[in-house]
């Protein structure tokens, strides 16, 4: 007798898998499921050796050390062996370019230094034993200051060769050490943040800035005194801080001397100027908080502040530029940074205000003013200390200067209010390179040209005599 087929019997499993094609499918398919399995398994192991083999180090382009870790990568090295020196060629370089028309050759070309670095992309470098991948990588979001594009480099070594780093990291600052030594850097602010203004200079010596008898030393023994007692400061809970204020008409060498302190000290010069245009209070205020390291702060025209002297308006905007209590909440407010040096200058000590003189704002002020009789005999002999050996033709100059009265006094000896300033004198002297006759002879154009009232003066160009 017939039993009705059971309904497993219509979808036998058995007559399935007797069917070749359907058993083929079922076996490539767990064939392909078993591979993907693998493969995610290989993945993830390779990934868990790699965290645990590997170490990586990020630096982004707003550290300090972004541009010494670059120099650093673009050093020639030696690679010995044929495997090693094709596998750490950098195929992708990046230019920087810096010109100057500092040639030998005046109307000659500009010189121009290419600095090459290693370009965006995988490289691999070798640093003694360790091979090194770095990765040089542009984000797509940007500084919202500069809007310049966010930058990394990322660099990878084995687990076992990580020490290599702290050496890397230690040869990269020394190297941006020497590149930087006898330079002084400045410092400007660029949006919220300070960043180098052009090249590092070379230091302007300390002799070549000639301030009146006794000044030079004065400043540089107080600063030189403050650097050493920072210990003193801090057992006491002062903050370390010393401000100084220069004034005095243009061309004093004011500026001159800042920047030649800072290299006396191994210092940079982090600048602001007060009187530009979009400088307000907050913003100064943060960054005085965010100073480079070993800087001296120099803000120029300190008069800036004085004249504008509005307060915040209600709706809690102070203009376009600093005001007087912004300018003093910046220099000892509490969000003031604890260590400073705070050179200030101004051309108005007339418009400045008492409050600013008081220690930790403005401990000492110093008037540079016009040449006097000492300055002028310095700056002779530094000019022409070689031509002129036994100082006859100085005595000379100096002469012709009482003569005109520009040394504060009339041939006769009663005061008189004409004084010249030392940059004058120096762009006399630069006229005249080695000839003293002609500086003596063209000392009368040191007496200050007073601009005539403009209906004297007929429209156009006005020429300045020679
Ligand atoms: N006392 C000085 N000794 C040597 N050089 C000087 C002196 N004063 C001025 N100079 C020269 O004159 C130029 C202008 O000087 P500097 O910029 O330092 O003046 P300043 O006092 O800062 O003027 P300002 O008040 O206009 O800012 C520079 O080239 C500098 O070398
Ligand atoms: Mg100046």
């Amino acid at each position: 007798m017939s039993t009705p087929s059971s309904p497993s019997s219509l979808f036998s499993l058995d007559a399935l898998f007797d069917n070749p094609l359907f058993a083929g499918g079922i076996g490539l398919a767990s064939l392909g499921a078993a591979a993907a399995f693998a493969r995610k398994g290989a993945i993830a192991a390779l990934g868990a050796a790699r965290r645990r083999l590997l170490v990586n180090v990020e630096i982004s382009k707003q550290d300090p050390a972004y541009p010494w870790i670059l120099a650093w990568l673009s050093q020639p090295r030696e690679t010995p062996g044929f495997i090693a020196s094709r596998l750490t060629r950098i195929h992708n370089l990046s230019v920087t370019t810096t010109t100057s028309s500092r040639g030998p050759n005046v109307n000659g070309p500009t010189n121009a230094h290419f600095f090459l670095q290693p370009g965006y992309g995988r490289h691999i470098v070798k640093f003694g034993s360790a091979y090194i991948a770095v990765n040089r990588e542009k984000h797509s979001t940007a500084n919202m200051n500069t809007g310049e594009p966010h930058e990394v480099v990322q660099m990878t070594t084995l687990w076992s060769h990580r020490h290599a780093f702290e050496a890397i990291f230690g040869e990269a600052h020394r190297l941006a050490a020497k590149a930087n030594e006898g330079k002084t850097v400045v410092y400007s602010a660029r949006g919220m943040e300070w960043a180098p203004l052009g090249d590092p200079r070379k230091k302007r010596p300390l002799g070549s800035v000639i301030l009146d008898e006794g000044v030079k030393d004065n400043i540089v023994g107080d600063v030189k005194d403050f650097l050493s007692r920072q210990k003193w400061y801090v057992d006491r809970g002062i903050p370390y801080r010393r401000g100084y204020l220069l004034f005095g008409p243009p061309g004093s060498g004011k500026s001159s001397f800042i920047q030649a302190l800072a290299g006396e000290l191994d210092f940079a010069v982090a600048t602001i100027n007060l009187s530009e245009m979009g400088m307000t209070d907050d913003k100064l205020a943060y960054l005085l908080t965010k100073m480079p390291k070993r800087s001296l702060l120099l803000l120029e025209d300190a008069d800036a502040a004085f004249v504008n002297r509005r307060q915040r308006d209600s709706d809690g905007y102070s203009g376009a530029s600093v005001t007087f209590s912004g300018l003093l909440n910046a220099l000892d407010g509490v969000a003031a940074g604890e260590e400073r040096i705070s050179f200030l200058t101004t051309n108005h000590i007339d418009r400045l205000d008492p409050a600013l003189i008081r220690p930790g704002r403005v401990d000492m002020m110093l008037r540079i003013g016009e040449a006097t009789r000492f300055q002028a005999a310095q700056m002779w002999d530094r000019f022409y200390g070689d031509v002129d050996q036994e100082g006859s033709a100085r005595e000379r100059f100096l002469q012709r200067l009482d003569e005109l009265g520009l040394f504060g006094k009339d041939k006769d000896g009663n005061p008189s209010n004409r004084h010249t300033s030392t940059a004058a004198i120096q762009g006399l002297f630069l006229f005249n390179k080695n000839d003293t006759q002609g500086a003596i002879d063209m000392a009368e154009g040191l007496i200050p040209r007073k601009f005539e009232a403009e209906d004297t003066v007929p429209d156009g160009a006005i020429k300045t005599p020679a």
